[in-house]
């Protein structure tokens, strides 16, 4: 059979045959797979979507050695995601240094190494003397992250967190494209006025780092806000359902995220895969437990431990590192039911681990479906 047709102007921007970008997800643990890893990119740029490297997290070698792989394996576009936090490094850590994840539970306030210190006692935690936290990393040097997607031509830069602006020149001259993530209307406008290509609008519902409002008000006030940079739709966007409701809105495309996790490319923990496949609409929850900064992931019962702690998170990426030593120490511990990773309120509409491609396929079918046939059978217009 013919494959289906869906063109939007995203597609002529980016050079693809679909609308659909797969989202930028780093890892959610030291040492762990990567959320949006080399695999799924491929994957989906294959399929006729756009995949997108997920590089927080990364150090830089293994970004410029991700991004290499990456072009050996296609010649499809794809895209890079990073963070673009504004303070940083963390006081007591520079860039580069060589620590382990013992040492760096050694550097936290008093309260939060007691509170680990507990929990590491009572679950019997094997020592993590072992584990070295990178510091030559994307998130601890963006700029030099940044540099390298500019010298490797990557086509599409995407900033999941901070406003671009201060390389969106530089990318236009190596002939990139420029995306900005946003939470809400007033961010939109912004990252607009800075140049950028296009703006992802993410919804409350979706995994990880996410804001207040939900994707179906925020939508439209980001595409007036962002106007006339175009918005790809973000957060809760499953199936083709999900995407024929956002071109309907007036986005030029969607930026999925926790259903392309959950395919056989997608780098979750197979743990993470699990808890999708088995989760309700009901089961992520918006915690400051993972990075200090309100993110969606899987509830289970290390909320409830961070909630009755009574603390504070820690600023910026300490609350990653104390996670982190946690996540592993529970890992390692074999108490799985404290375990989980980003994901969004999608994840219970997810039933099955398939490949990418299947996904990109499925998504396609069914939103062409909607629009041309289903719709003009629903919506008399006379
Ligand atoms: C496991 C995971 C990791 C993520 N990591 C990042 C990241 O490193 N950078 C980023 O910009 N967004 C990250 N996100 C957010 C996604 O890019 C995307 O905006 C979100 O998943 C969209 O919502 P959805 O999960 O409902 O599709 C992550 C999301 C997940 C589920």
């Amino acid at each position: 059979m013919a494959r289906p047709v869906l063109r939007t102007p995203l597609c002529d921007m980016l050079g693809i045959e679909y609308p659909i970008i797969s989202a930028g997800m780093g890892p959610t643990l030291i040492g762990e797979p990567n959320g949006a890893p080399v695999e799924l990119v491929v994957a989906v740029s294959e399929a006729g979507g756009l995949g997108v490297l997920g590089g927080a997290g990364f150090t830089l070698n293994e970004l410029r050695t991700a991004i290499r792989q990456i072009k050996s394996k296609t010649d499809k576009p794809f895209g890079v995601d990073l963070l673009l936090p504004k303070n940083l490094p963390g006081a007591g850590m520079s860039a580069g240094e060589r620590l382990t994840l013992a040492q760096v539970i050694e550097m936290l306030p008093e309260k939060h190494k007691a509170w680990y210190r507990k929990i590491a006692k009572e679950m019997n935690f094997p020592s993590l003397d072992d584990v070295e936290v990178p510091t030559d990393t994307t998130t601890m040097n963006p700029r030099a992250a940044v540099d390298i997607c500019i010298e490797e031509k990557v086509p599409l830069f995407a900033s999941g967190l901070g406003n671009p602006e201060f390389m969106v020149e530089k990318a236009h001259a190596a002939g990139m494209k420029v995306l900005a993530v946003v939470g809400n209307a007033k961010n939109a406008g912004r990252v607009a006025r800075s140049g950028v290509d296009l703006v992802a609008a993410q919804g409350h519902e979706g995994g990880g780092h996410t804001g207040r409002i939900g994707t179906m008000a925020l939508l439209p006030q980001a595409i007036d806000a962002a106007h006339p940079v175009p918005v790809l739709a973000a957060g809760g966007i499953g199936d083709g359902r999900g995407l024929a409701a956002a071109l309907a809105m007036g986005c030029i495309g969607v930026w999925v995220g926790t259903r392309f996790l959950a395919t056989n490319e997608g780098g979750a923990m197979e743990l993470c895969k699990k808890r999708i496949l088995s989760s309700t609409d009901e089961d992520t929850r918006v915690s400051k437990l993972f990075t200090g900064k309100t993110s969606r992931a899987n509830v289970t019962r290390f909320h409830d431990l961070w909630d009755a702690s009574g603390l504070e998170p820690l600023p910026f990426p300490f609350q990653v590192l104390l996670s982190s030593a946690l996540l592993l120490g529970f890992i390692r511990s074999g108490n799985d039911e404290y375990v989980s990773g980003f994901a969004g309120q999608v994840s219970g509409l997810i039933h099955d681990i398939k490949p990418a491609a299947k996904v990109v396929e499925e998504m396609v079918e069914t939103a062409v479906e909607i629009l041309s046939r289903r719709l003009p059978e629903t919506v008399r217009l006379k």
